[in-house]
C-alpha cells in the first residue's frame, strides 16, 4: 500500500520571537522541518508534500534543500491544521493508499512509530498519534472507548470532564487519502478558535460508520518546539542521545558533555574526540582517527588513523586521507590532504590538494582568492614547503620539490626544484650596536623634552 506524507509547516511560530520561520530553527545541525521530513523517510513515501505559508520561500528551499522530490503547496492564511491539510489535495489527487500527517515543529517523531500507525491502519480506517504527558496542558484530548478512538477534542472546547481525560494528541493522523479529504471537506470552523480543526475528522468518521484508533507513544517523540527554550531543551536532549550512540559505537568521547554532534555525524570505531569539539553538518571520520581538543569540523571527511587538532578548522570540502596529521591553529575548506602529509601549525589551506608524504611547514598560507575568484594550488607527493610560504593561486609545486620559508610562491614549481622567492640576506657588522646607541640617545632627549 503506497503512502503520502503532508508536512504542515505554515505557522508563524509567534512564540519563537524570530524572523525566521519556525520550522527552519536548527536542532543538531538541520531545520526542525528537516527532521519531520526525516523521519517520515523511513516509510519511503510515494510522494511528501509540505505545507508552507510564513516565511514560504525559505521553508519550501530548506524543503527541497532535504527532499528535491518534495512537492511543495502553500496555506496564505492559517485557518487551521484542517485547513492545512486540506491545501495538499491537489498534490495528491493522483495518488491512492495511505496519508500521514505530521507537524514541522515536531521533530522527534520515531519512524518506528510511524510504521506502528501504517500498521494500525490495517484494522482501522483513521489512525491517531496519543500520548500520556506528565502535564496534559493544553494538548487535544483523545475520547476512547475501549480501542475505540470516538472524537478528539481541542482543549478550549473541551469541558472539565474531559479536560480530565489524560490521553492527549500527538498531532499525526493517518488514513486513507481519500478518505482524509472527504472528512476534512465537511470540517467546519464552528469552535472556540473559529479554526478548522484537523483533530475534528475523528468525530465525522464515527459518524459515518468508520473505525478509529490510537497508537501510543512516548511524550518525548510528540514534543513540539514553541519557544527557545524549549529548542535548547530539545538540543540537549537530542545531544545526549547522539553522545550515547557514539559511545555505543565505540567511539571515545574523553569529556562526552561538551562535544556537540550534527544530526548526521557519522564517526567510526575506535576514534577518539576529545572534550570541545564541535561537528558541523556532513562530517564522517573512519575508525582510529583522533580529533583533539577545541576542534571545529563540518561537512569534511577524515580517513583512518589520521589526527586532527588541537584548535582544527576543517570546514566543507575537507578530504584528510589516512595517517594524515592537521595541527593546531589550522583551517582547511575544499582541500585534500594525501596519506601521511602533514599541516601541523598556523596554516591555511583552502581550494587545494596536497600529496601523500608531503609537509607543509608553520604559517603557510594558499592565498586563493584574488578579491574577485577563487583558484587552485596544487602541491604534489613528498613536497617540503618551508614555513611562512605564500602560495600564490593557481600555482603548482610538483613533486620532491621545496620551497625556502618565507616565500611568496607565484610561479610553477617544477618537479624536484627548490624554489627561492624572498629577499636576500644582507649583514652588516656592528651596524646593530650603533642602531641601538642612535635610539637611546633619541629616547633620552625626548624624556628631557618632556620634563
Ligand atoms: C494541535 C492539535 C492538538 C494536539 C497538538 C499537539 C489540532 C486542531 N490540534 O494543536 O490536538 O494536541 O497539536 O501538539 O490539530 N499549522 C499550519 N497551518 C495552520 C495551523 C497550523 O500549517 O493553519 C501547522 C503549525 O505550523 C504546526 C502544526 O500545524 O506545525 C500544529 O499547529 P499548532 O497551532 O501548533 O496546533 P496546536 O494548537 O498545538
Ligand atoms: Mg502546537
Amino acid at each position: 500500500m503506497p503512502v503520502s506524507v503532508i508536512i504542515l509547516a505554515a505557522g508563524q511560530g509567534t512564540r519563537m520571537n524570530s524572523d525566521l520561520p519556525k520550522v527552519l530553527h536548527p536542532l543538531a545541525g538541520a531545520p526542525l522541518l528537516a527532521h519531520a521530513m526525516q523521519s517520515a523517510q523511513a516509510l519511503s513515501p510515494e510522494r511528501m508534500v509540505v505545507v508552507a505559508g510564513h516565511g514560504a520561500e525559505a521553508v519550501e528551499k530548506a524543503a527541497q534543500a532535504h527532499d528535491p522530490a518534495a512537492v511543495m503547496v502553500r496555506q496564505d492564511k492559517q485557518l487551521g491544521t484542517g485547513h492545512a491539510v486540506l491545501q495538499a489535495k491537489d498534490a495528491l489527487a493522483d495518488v491512492d493508499g495511505n496519508a500521514i500527517v505530521l507537524f514541522g515543529d515536531t521533530p522527534f517523531i520515531q519512524s518506528e512509530t510511524l510504521q506502528a500507525m501504517m500498521d494500525a491502519r490495517a484494522k482501522h480506517d483513521v489512525v491517531v498519534l496519543g500520548f500520556e504527558p506528565a502535564d496534559a496542558k493544553r494538548y487535544g484530548r483523545l475520547v476512547m472507548s475501549g480501542d475505540t478512538l470516538e472524537r478528539i477534542v481541542e482543549f478550549k472546547d473541551a469541558s472539565d470532564e474531559e479536560r480530565a481525560i489524560t490521553l492527549c494528541n500527538g498531532g499525526v493522523v493517518a488514513a486513507d487519502s481519500a478518505t482524509l479529504f472527504d472528512l476534512l471537506s465537511a470540517v467546519t470552523n464552528d469552535n472556540a478558535s473559529g479554526e478548522y480543526y484537523l483533530t475534528d475528522i475523528i468525530g465525522i468518521a464515527r459518524g459515518h460508520g468508520l473505525s478509529a484508533t490510537a497508537v501510543i507513544c512516548d511524550e518525548a517523540e510528540t514534543q513540539g518546539i514553541n519557544t527557545r527554550a524549549e529548542l535548547a531543551q530539545a538540543e540537549a536532549t537530542l545531544q545526549s542521545r547522539l553522545r550515547a550512540e557514539a559511545l555505543d559505537n565505540g567511539v571515545t568521547l574523553t569529556a562526552p558533555d561538551t562535544v556537540f554532534f550534527a544530526h548526521d555525524t557519522a564517526i567510526g570505531r575506535d576514534s577518539v574526540i576529545e572534550p570541545n569539539v564541535v561537528f558541523g553538518p556532513g562530517v564522517t571520520v573512519e575508525s582510529g582517527a583522533t580529533i583533539r581538543a577545541f576542534s571545529h569540523l563540518e561537512g569534511c571527511h577524515v580517513s583512518q588513523g589520521a589526527i586532527v587538532g588541537p584548535y582544527a578548522r576543517l570546514r566543507p570540502g575537507a578530504e584528510l586521507s589516512e595517517g594524515s596529521r592537521v595541527g593546531n591553529f589550522v583551517e582547511m575548506k575544499n582541500a585534500t590532504l594525501g596519506e601521511g602529509a602533514k599541516v601541523n601549525h598556523l596554516s591555511y589551506i583552502g581550494d587545494a590538494s596536497v600529496g601523500t608524504g608531503t609537509n607543509i611547514g608553520a604559517g603557510t598560507i594558499t592565498c586563493n582568492y584574488d578579491g574577485v575568484m577563487k583558484h587552485q594550488t596544487t602541491i604534489g607527493e613528498r613536497v617540503f614547503i618551508g614555513s611562512n610560504t605564500m602560495l600564490v593561486a593557481p600555482v603548482t609545486v610538483a613533486d620532491e620539490a621545496m620551497t625556502a620559508s618565507g616565500s611568496v610562491i607565484t610561479k610553477d614549481v617544477e618537479e624536484g626544484a627548490l624554489a627561492v622567492a624572498r629577499a636576500r640576506q644582507e649583514v652588516k657588522p656592528g651596524l646593530a650596536r650603533k642602531l641601538f646607541k642612535t635610539l637611546r640617545a633619541a629616547k633620552e632627549k625626548r624624556q628631557k623634552e618632556v620634563k
